[in-house]
């Protein structure tokens, strides 16, 4: 039995009639001796007291955020930060679509959005509110988010009807939880690692620039894998509109030029990944004003090229130690990758097909060939986060041979 001893969870309690569940969760967090504290919706009182839930617990449940006793005893802030995970049990349909839209109106809500721990959520609904496209919806914002969800099981349902919605069962939960609470490897502990992501943007007036449907997906996905594998994490991002992930910097830039000025100043790192779409020209003298309409011919627009980061910070002085690129492509994927391997100077490249129907730009998914001077590997169709996962121990693996990246 793994013992949870110095682990702190905060337990959020919906208001739905698997609550219930929520004493023999807190009972066997405190056989395998973790601290719960717990907070109670108000739709959660009308189905558990705060009584009974501090009786097991032996700590104070807290239910109001405008209780002025309760912040000076504990803030919201300080309630969702001092915890080491954050557990909502049950995730209601309504606490869930609160969460994935940040809304913060009472307690729950307000210390699930403030903290900065990891989060699992056991939604417990009615089978055609689980199915409907609105909750869909909410669960894949908040697994994009990082939230982790264990259940909802099958069976019949409180209210008569059977079908996927029941809360998963407390032992279900606790063994989550106790994964989720499994020290993790940390091979990059002491390694930097740089990575650009997302577009450039490269001005022609004031108000119209050059760019690209680059989101930062992929490249955010492996900044968040970077930084979860202990490494001191720099994301040069152009601009796009992603969460920071947790414990990453990020250096926000608009153009190719400011990229590779900051790329530039970073170096030194141990590991640099280039995943940004750099705009491959940009405007040789950006105008002042707007440009207008005259009636006439179109203004002619002088491009230079722009320089090249991935080949300059891999030809630098201060190489890193291990160099990678992506190659975006359309067409002959992988033999236009093999030829940036060798033209770009670097050690690995991540080819993959960016024409408009693999939705690679601006999607969830992606399908990767990892192309080295030992060959090409195909990766099967995953997530982006998946991606990032695995390219990143790969890495770990490469830089710190003697150490498994993920035990
Ligand atoms: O952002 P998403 O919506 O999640 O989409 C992900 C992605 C498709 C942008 C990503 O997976 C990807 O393929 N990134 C590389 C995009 C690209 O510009 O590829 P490229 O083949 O044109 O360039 C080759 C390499 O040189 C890339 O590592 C690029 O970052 C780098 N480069 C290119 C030009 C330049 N001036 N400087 C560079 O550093």
């Amino acid at each position: 039995m793994t013992s949870l001893a110095g682990k702190s969870v905060l337990l959020i309690v919906g208001g739905g009639i698997a609550a219930y569940k929520a004493h023999e969760l807190v009972r066997l967090l405190k056989t395998r001796g973790a601290t719960v504290r717990i907070i109670l919706t108000k739709a959660a009182e009308q189905f558990v007291t705060p009584l009974s839930l501090s009786s097991l617990s032996g700590e104070k449940v807290y239910t109001s955020l405008f209780s002025l006793t309760d912040e000076i005893e504990m803030g919201h802030i300080q309630l969702s930060r001092s915890a080491d995970l954050v557990v909502v049990a049950p995730a209601t349909a309504d606490l869930m679509a609160k969460m994935a839209h940040g809304l913060a109106d009472d307690l729950a809500s307000t210390a699930l959005l403030a903290t900065d721990k990891r989060v699992l959520a056991a939604p417990a609904m009615n089978v055609r509110m689980w199915s409907h496209a609105a909750t869909e919806r909410n669960v894949e914002s908040l697994k994009h988010d990082g939230v982790s969800i264990v259940g909802p099981n099958e069976g019949e349902m409180a209210c008569g009807e059977f079908g996927p919605g029941r809360m998963a069962e407390p032992n279900q939960i606790l063994t989550a939880i106790v994964e989720m609470l499994k020290p993790r490897a940390q091979p990059l502990a002491g390694k930097k690692v740089l990575i650009t992501a997302g577009p450039t943007r490269e001005p022609i007036d004031p108000v119209r620039f050059i760019s690209n449907h680059s989101s930062g997906k992929q490249g955010y996905a492996i900044a968040k894998a970077a930084a979860g594998l202990g490494a001191e994490t720099v994301l040069v991002s152009g601009p796009v509109s992603l969460p920071i992930p947790p414990g990453v910097q990020v250096m926000p830039v608009e153009t190719a030029q400011e990229m590779l000025d900051i790329c530039e100043g970073e170096i030194p790192v141990d590991i640099a990944i280039f995943t940004a779409a750099v705009a491959d020209w940009r405007v040789v003298t950006e105008s002042s004003e707007k440009l207008k309409k005259t009636g006439g011919a179109a203004p002619n627009l002088t491009l230079a090229e722009n320089p090249d980061i991935l080949a300059t910070i891999a030809r630098s002085a201060k190489r890193p130690r291990i160099v990678v690129g992506f190659a975006a492509e359309t067409e002959h994927v992988t033999e236009h990758a093999v030829q940036k391997l060798e033209k770009k100077g670097c050690d690995l490249i991540v080819a993959n097909d960016v024409s408009r129907t693999s939705g690679v730009f601006g999607g969830d998914r992606n399908t990767v060939h990892l192309v080295s001077v030992s060959g090409v590997e195909d990766w099967p169709n995953m997530s982006k986060d998946e991606v990032a996962q695995k390219l990143m121990e790969r890495l770990a693996q490469m830089l710190v041979p003697q150490q498994k990246a993920v035990e």
